[in-house]
């Protein structure tokens, strides 16, 4: 048995012989001494094999990196001047006595301790790459942060049901990841692209308060901040309505971050959807950046200049300015690259202004549109921006969505930039908020109909009911996200409770009655039986752990994730399989060469 882990070896235990079981981390042949730095979950401790005791010795000398071993030793101070600051165990080192190769290891294909290693060759060899300290570490946040959410949630009451896997699609947006049925011939399971549904009817079916931390399951383009499979800690109340919801979630995430980082969550804005749209163009905000729009859309309706003046006339139509404080220094060939940046977003240019001296008017102003701006205009830019000597505003004009997409990343580019660091327009803390009131539906402009913005099952606000007829552009649903340091780390509803009300959504989103009977008859049917008003939220845990750790991708707090191609290339998976097995799920591959080049 061992009697403590190698990274908790301390100086608590000086004077006392330990029995150690982990990995050769390091090995370094001193010539008569041999050290050994022995790795487990816990940390690293060293370990010092003398050549008097040679039978020890002789097996010290045919240990390699990443060999499993036992070792029992007397635990001393370091020599003065050898002490390691930056290890629990950096004051001791293991003398050691008795060493057991339990399994010796292939050369590894890479040094833990290596930093650059390609994310393939990581995720290759993931069960390597899992030993890394910074991966264990990662992993046993992951675990700690759900421990707490459980005993959170447990003491308000919370209970964890188990909702199925096999399931029939919920419209959470993304395209479905199917499972065909073998018994039932050309039908298909859907994994869940949340359990939403299913935690409504356990509200229906009087359970009260519902959680699970669950798998999703969502076939969808894949970025830094999503995983086709990810992990949501999923919520459900009745009988509470949004501001309760929010204020016990909140409540949540501040003891996850108090219990398991020692951090306080400070202030906690509130703000609607349409002032994070008008402010940041965004609706998760990153409120480090200290950058924000300034609107021009009612000013630049008569400027002799149809970049601005045409969409600040055309319904949907934007024109905003975003002032950079002592932006003026930037060269030509940042403000360029700039340029050459926003374009990845849809914008067409990007116009800009070097304020050089404000107490000049238009001679201080270096630039290629002034000639184009009437002095009204140019006065309203400068007061509205509240531009000073040594500023650079740039502007963005189009339909509102390019404008917002295109100069709500410029902000953040420039605020994460190293300029933007140097210039105090980023500051690092922790930024969480609360975006409320977004609207019930958004419109697609390719297929010309309405979509639900968060999900069919959210409530209108009171009041709201009618406009899904009239104006379902204006009709504002009780949905809220939780967003932190520019991520959505969470979101959710107050839901519809009545049969009638989900109908008419329904309607809205041109579901036909027929549809609704097909897709969703289970749940009409049980709004039907005294159906509670209930809300909920889900939390992408996989993303709070990905914040909280700093990691770069979401990939490196999940163990076995998959690339952006959606392959895990530790197993392979996905990969072909036996033409019996689709015989038997009644499955016949349209195109089975093509099929068989990928696997290649
Ligand atoms: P939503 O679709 O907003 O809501 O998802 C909730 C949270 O899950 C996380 N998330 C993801 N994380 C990683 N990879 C993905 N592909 C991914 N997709 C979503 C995000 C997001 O905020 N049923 C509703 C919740 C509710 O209304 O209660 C839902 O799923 O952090
Ligand atoms: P142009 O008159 O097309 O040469 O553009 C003059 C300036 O306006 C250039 O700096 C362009 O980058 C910029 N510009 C062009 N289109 C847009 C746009 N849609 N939004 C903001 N700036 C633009």
């Amino acid at each position: 048995m061992r009697t403590c882990y190698a990274g908790q070896v301390s100086e608590a235990l000086t004077g006392q012989t330990v029995t150690l079981m982990g990995w050769a981390h390091r090995r370094r042949d001193h010539g008569g001494v041999i050290f050994v730095d022995l790795r487990d979950r816990e940390g690293l401790v060293q370990v010092v094999c003398d050549p008097d005791r040679p039978e020890m010795f002789k097996t010290a000398e045919g240990v390699r990196n990443e060999f499993c071993l036992k070792i029992t030793g007397l635990v001393r101070a370091r020599p003065a001047g050898t002490e390691n600051a930056n290890l629990v165990s950096g004051k001791v080192e293991v003398l050691c006595h008795t060493l057991e190769v339990l399994n010796p290891s292939v050369t590894p294909p890479f040094q833990l301790d290596d930093d650059n290693l390609s994310e393939t060759t990581r995720l290759t060899h993931r069960v390597l790459d899992l030993r890394r300290p910074a991966m264990q570490k990662n992993l046993m946040l992951r675990y700690k942060v759900a421990m707490e959410v459980r005993k959170f949630l447990d003491e308000n009451g919370f209970i964890d049901v188990e909702t199925p896997m096999l399931t029939k699609s919920t419209p959470e947006g993304a395209r479905d990841y199917l499972v065909p049925s073998r018994v039932h011939d050309g039908h298909f399971f859907a994994l869940p692209q949340s359990p939403q549904l299913f935690k409504q009817l356990l509200m229906v079916a009087g359970f009260d308060r519902y959680y699970q931390i669950t798998k999703c399951f969502r076939d969808e383009d894949l970025r830094a901040d999503r995983q086709p499979e990810f992990t949501q800690i999923d919520i459900e109340t009745s009988f509470l309505g949004e501001e309760e919801i929010r204020s016990m979630f909140e409540g949540m995430i501040r003891h996850v971050f108090r219990k398991t980082m020692n951090v306080e969550l400070g202030d906690y804005p509130v703000m609607p959807y349409s002032e994070a749209m008008f402010r940041f163009g965004s609706d998760k905000p990153d409120l480090r950046v200290k950058l924000e729009f300034t609107e021009l859309t009612d000013v630049m309706g008569t400027v002799d200049f149809k970049v601005f003046s045409t969409p600040a006339t055309t319904k949907g139509g934007r024109v905003v300015a975003l002032r950079v404080p002592g932006g003026g220094a930037m060269s030509r060939g940042e403000i360029d690259g700039y340029t050459e940046f926003v374009k990845i977003y849809g914008a067409k240019g990007l116009a800009w202004i070097k304020v050089n001296d404000i107490a000049k008017g238009r001679e201080g102003l270096q630039s290629p549109i002034v000639k184009n701006l009437h002095d009204q205009a140019l006065s309203d830019i400068l007061s509205r921006t509240g531009a000073q000597s040594g500023d650079l505003l740039f502007f963005g004009a189009d339909k509102a969505k390019v404008v917002n997409d295109a100069i709500g990343a410029l902000r953040l580019k420039i605020g994460h930039s190293e300029f933007g660091k140097k210039s105090g327009l980023f500051e690092d803390r922790w930024a969480p908020l609360w975006v409320v009131d977004f609207p019930m539906f958004e419109h697609d402009e390719d297929e010309n109909r309405w979509n639900a913005c968060h999900h069919p099952f959210t409530s209108p606000k009171d009041g709201h009911e009618d406009l899904m007829d009239t104006d379902p552009g204006a009709c504002v649903a009780k949905a809220y996200d939780m967003v932190l340091n520019g991520w959505e780390l969470g979101g959710g509803s107050v839901r519809i409770h009545r049969a009638e009300v989900q109908a008419k959504v329904f309607s809205a989103l041109n579901i036909s009655a027929e549809d609704q009977r097909i897709k969703f008859g289970f749940l009409l049917d049980a709004l039907q039986y005294g159906a509670p008003p209930h809300g909920g939220l889900a939390f992408g845990l996989d993303r709070l752990i990905t914040l909280m750790t700093k990691a770069e991708s979401i990939r490196d707090v999940i163990a076995f994730p998959k690339t952006q191609r959606a392959q895990c290339l530790l197993t392979g998976a996905p990969s072909m399989v036996d033409e019996k097995q689709l015989r038997e799920l009644h499955i016949r591959l349209r195109n089975a060469q093509a099929a068989q080049a990928q696997q290649g």
